[in-house]
């Protein structure tokens, strides 16, 4: 008889993640790892929900949305640093609980986890093509960067930088850190570029009043009349409006744990995954909070509400309209926005075939998901599998569908994530604790807590249609698991 709750044993878990003769090769650094980190996490979330929280809900206080993000995310990340700390295997929060809350469980986040790393690359890459085409002029013809459910032939941009990005990955795990490295530089530079030069152009009086006011006027659609933005429930102004850009600006901090799938490539996975994951928190943080303050104050958050002024790319339009003489800076905000996109597209693509390549080695996906390439070492068939399922999505597919599932799907592993640091607190012995090695993460069970019921109450304010999208794709999984992998389970056999 399958058990459905069967768990991995942590003896089992650190025999695995030692197994350096045939398993993925250590490569990676501390810093390779919070350029990783920087890699998956800024990118659209930044350059355009930005203001499009400010529009909808918070005003000039995205700045303190953009705090509160980042506090419930820090309780995630604290329990997401301890078990990358301690289990260091490609799997990350699929294995975690594995270990911890037994073999269905880790089964519903693995494939909850496709919903945030191959839906993510799928839903970045088609802003990409979009903002390619923009950058060169609209000169791609729109049948050919469209997918037929909104009249083109198919979305070739989105295919290409897909295919190039996953011939970087089977390359090599070091290489394609190198290139990430590079991007993120570029990308980190533009952003502190717009920072300084902005901060000399922010006109005090955008700031005030700091919130948005209850009686504010709807935004109508200056050519059907229709509302498009009304201000009055209670998430959209006021106090309410900061934890309204929260949700919003939620997106922006997605992709610090895709740190965590690496840990099976660290070189030091017990004192380097914690710097990793938090490193590159702290410091888009810090960045996110200055270019919220500066973005704010150089326009004023109602231009980016108005239709007929900066709702749409927001960042070229502020720098257009209110920093004279620094034209060239919105074609460079373009410019970071791609690279961003680049980098988001290689980490959520990594991460994902590093967390099927665990799936796999524990037999509930077939074995192809787990071969390595026998020069590269790399999961070179499973990036290729991948890259058709990401692939079709992003050629066929409209962009609008994916983002919110990839929150639902992060939301989701991160609640399970932290009531997994609960949980093996509670069944580790005296001695056990005092001989850990690694990170722990502090004030337990508080933090766990707190990280449980921050993102649960964002998974509640998702809307119904994605929720009922998620609730579908997690029956196919359910499906899946009681068809194929409990009965190849390694467990179970
Ligand atoms: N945080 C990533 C972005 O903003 C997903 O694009």
């Amino acid at each position: 008889m399958a058990n459905l709750w069967v768990k991995k044993s942590l003896a089992s878990l650190m025999e695995q993640a030692s197994d350096s003769e045939k398993g993925l090769k250590r490569t990676l650094g501390a810093w390779n790892l919070v350029a990783l980190g920087i890699g998956a996490i800024i990118g659209a979330g930044l350059f355009v929900r930005t203001a499009s929280a400010a529009a909808q809900a918070a005003g000039p206080s995205v700045t303190l949305s953009f705090i509160v993000g980042a506090i419930g995310c820090a309780f995630a990340g604290l329990c997401y640093a301890e078990f990358a700390s301690k289990i260091p295997i490609a799997g990350s929060a699929y294995t975690y609980a594995y270990a911890t809350m037994g073999e269905i469980v880790a089964w519903i986040i693995g494939w909850a986890l496709i919903m945030e790393y191959a839906l993510g690359a799928a839903t970045v890459s088609i802003a990409w093509s979009e903002y390619l085409n923009k950058l060169l002029g609209n000169a791609i013809p729109f049948e050919w960067c469209h997918s037929p459910m909104e009249g083109g032939i198919i979305n070739a941009p989105a295919l290409i930088i897909l295919l190039a990005l996953t011939l970087l990955l089977i390359r090599g795990t070091e290489e394609s850190a190198t290139v990430n490295a590079v991007i993120v530089a570029i990308k980190v530079a533009i952003v502190l570029i717009f920072i300084v030069v902005g901060f000399q152009f922010i006109d005090p009086a955008n700031h005030l009043p700091y919130f948005i006011p209850e009686n504010t006027p709807p935004v109508l659609d200056p050519k059907t009349g229709k509302v498009l933005i009304d201000y009055a429930p209670f998430f959209k102004h006021g106090y309410g409006g900061v934890v309204g850009g929260a949700a919003i600006v939620f997106f922006a901090f997605i992709g610090f744990d895709a740190v965590s799938t690496a840990a099976q490539e660290a070189k030091n996975p017990a004192r380097d995954m914690p710097i990793g994951i938090l490193g590159s928190l702290a410091v888009c943080t810090v960045l996110y909070i200055l270019f919220a303050h500066v973005l704010t104050g150089v326009a004023n958050w109602s231009e980016f509400a108005d239709p007929t002024k900066g709702r749409e790319a927001s960042v070229a339009y502020a720098i257009t309209a209110h920093m004279p003489g620094y034209g060239w800076l919105a074609t460079a905000v373009t410019v970071a926005i791609l690279a961003g996109f680049s980098s988001v597209i290689l980490v959520m693509l990594m991460g994902q075939s590093r967390v099927f390549y665990s799936m796999s080695q524990d037999g509930l996906l077939p074995k192809a998901f787990s071969e390595l390439h026998p020069r590269f070492r790399t999961p070179f068939k499973s990036n290729w599998i991948l890259f058709v399922f990401v692939g079709l999505f992003a050629a066929l597919v409209p962009g609008s569908v994916a983002g919110d599932l990839t929150s639902f799907g992060t939301l989701l592993a991160f609640v399970l994530v932290s009531l997994g640091v609960l949980i093996m607190r509670k069944g580790e012995t005296a001695g056990e604790a005092a001989n850990a090695v690694g990170f722990r993460t502090p004030l337990v069970p508080l933090v766990p807590i707190l990280g449980a019921i921050v993102c649960l109450g964002m998974i509640v304010a998702i809307d119904l249609t994605t929720l009922a999208s998620a609730f579908i794709w997690m029956i196919i999984g359910l499906v899946v698991y009681f068809t194929y992998s409990q009965k190849n389970s390694k467990l179970q056999s």
